[in-house]
C-alpha cells in the first residue's frame, strides 16, 4: 500500500492521555485517549490529510492536472483539497453547497487563500452537491483539462485506505484498542477505521447528520476497502451513533457544547462545533449509557476542523455559553 500515496501528512500523529476528562465523566486513568489527526499538517490538518495522500497519488498516476471536489460550505475536506493540488502542482475546482456568501468566513476564507477555483452549487443537499461535482468534472474535460474528480469527503475506496494506515498507526501506538470514536460525515474514514482494524465493534461513528445513506454505505465501503487492502472482511455489526446532530449538519446542540467545553477546559483541546464536537458528544453518551464500559482502552479521533470555529454562525453561540460548565474544570 505504501507506493500507493504521496506524503503530504505528518505522521504518525501523537496519542495523548485524556486522564482530567476521563476523571471528569467517570473513567479510569490511562483509559482515554485522543489520536491527534488534527495535527497531520497540511493547511491546518485534519483527517483528509491522510485520505487526500491516496487519492492524489491515483490522480497523479492517472496523469490528471486537476483535482475536483465538493462539501458543504464548510467543508474542511475542500480546504485540504485545494492546499494538496499546490502543493503537488495541480489545479483545483471545489463546489460548495449553497450560495456564494457576502461575507466569507472560517474555511471559505481559506478556499480562496488558496486560490481554488470555487463553484456555488446553490442548493444546499448532499446529493445535488455531488452532482454539480461531476459537472464540474464535465465541464473542465470539455476545456481540455484531466481532472480528478472525487466524492464529497474523499469517501472513495481509495481516500479510506488512508485511515487503514491510520489504524495500523494506532494499532502500533495502542494495540489492545477497544473502541476509536469518530465523527461520521461520508463515512470514509470509519469505513477504513474499521478495514484497519477488523471489526465493526472497534469503532463507534457518530452521524454529523451530512449523510442519509451512512448505515448502509460504511458496511458496504468497508468490506470494499479491506478487499483493496488485502485485509480479511470486517466481523461484526455497524456501530452507529444518529441521535447527536440535533436539527442537521452544523445545527448547534447543547451536547455539542457541553462536549466542547468540557474537552477545552480539561484538556485545553478545542474541537470543533460541526463534526469532532458531536463526536466528543457521542463518546460522553456512550460513556453515562453504559455502550463504553470503563476500563476499556478508548480513543477519540480528533480528526480536525477547527477553522469552521470561526465561521460567524458559531461566534455568539460560543460566546453566549461560557461558563455554563462548571468552573471546576478550567483547574
Ligand atoms: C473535521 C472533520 N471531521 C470528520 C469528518 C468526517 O469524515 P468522513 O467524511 O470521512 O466521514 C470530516 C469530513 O468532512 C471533517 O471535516
Amino acid at each position: 500500500m505504501a507506493d500507493d500515496r504521496v506524503a503530504l501528512a505528518h505522521l504518525p500523529t501523537p496519542l495523548e492521555p485524556m486522564d482530567r476528562l476521563a476523571a471528569e465523566i467517570g473513567l479510569p486513568p490511562g483509559t482515554l485517549w485522543v489520536k491527534r489527526d488534527d495535527c497531520t499538517g497540511l493547511a491546518g490538518g485534519g483527517n483528509k490529510v491522510r485520505k487526500l495522500e491516496y487519492l492524489c497519488a491515483e490522480a497523479i498516476a492517472g496523469g490528471c492536472d486537476t483535482l475536483v471536489t465538493g462539501g458543504g460550505r464548510q467543508s474542511n475536506h475542500v480546504r485540504i483539497t485545494a492546499a494538496a493540488a499546490n502543493r503537488l502542482g495541480l489545479a483545483c475546482t471545489v463546489v460548495l453547497a449553497g450560495g456564494r456568501p457576502s461575507h466569507p468566513t472560517g474555511n471559505v476564507v481559506l478556499d480562496y487563500l488558496l486560490g481554488a477555483d470555487i463553484v456555488w452549487a446553490e442548493d444546499d443537499g448532499y446529493y445535488a452537491t455531488e452532482a454539480a461535482i461531476e459537472a464540474a468534472r464535465d465541464r473542465l474535460r470539455v476545456e481540455g483539462r484531466r481532472p480528478y474528480a472525487m466524492p464529497i469527503g474523499g469517501a472513495s475506496v481509495t481516500g479510506a485506505l488512508g485511515y487503514v494506515r491510520a489504524a495500523d498507526e494506532l494499532a502500533a501506538q495502542l494495540p489492545d484498542v477497544a473502541v476509536v470514536v469518530t465523527a461520521d460525515g461520508s463515512g470514509g474514514t470509519h469505513a477504513g477505521l474499521v478495514a484497519g482494524l477488523g471489526d465493526h465493534r472497534r469503532v463507534l461513528g457518530v452521524d454529523v447528520g451530512t449523510r442519509p445513506d451512512l448505515g448502509e454505505r460504511v458496511p458496504e465501503k468497508a468490506t470494499e476497502v479491506a478487499e483493496r487492502a488485502g485485509r480479511p472482511s470486517p466481523t461484526g455489526d455497524l456501530r452507529l451513533d444518529r441521535d447527536r446532530f440535533g436539527a442537521g449538519y452544523g445545527a448547534p446542540t447543547d451536547a455539542c457544547r457541553e462536549a466542547l467545553d468540557l474537552a477545552a477546559r480539561c484538556e485545553g483541546l478545542v474541537l470543533d462545533p460541526v463534526y469532532t464536537g458531536k463526536a466528543m458528544a457521542g463518546l460522553l453518551a456512550a460513556v453515562r449509557d453504559g455502550r463504553i464500559t470503563p476500563g476499556e482502552q478508548v480513543v477519540f479521533l480528533h480528526t480536525g476542523g477547527l477553522p469552521a470555529l470561526f465561521a460567524h454562525a458559531y461566534a455568539a453561540w460560543i460566546a453566549a455559553g461560557v461558563g455554563r460548565v462548571d468552573q471546576r474544570q478550567g483547574g
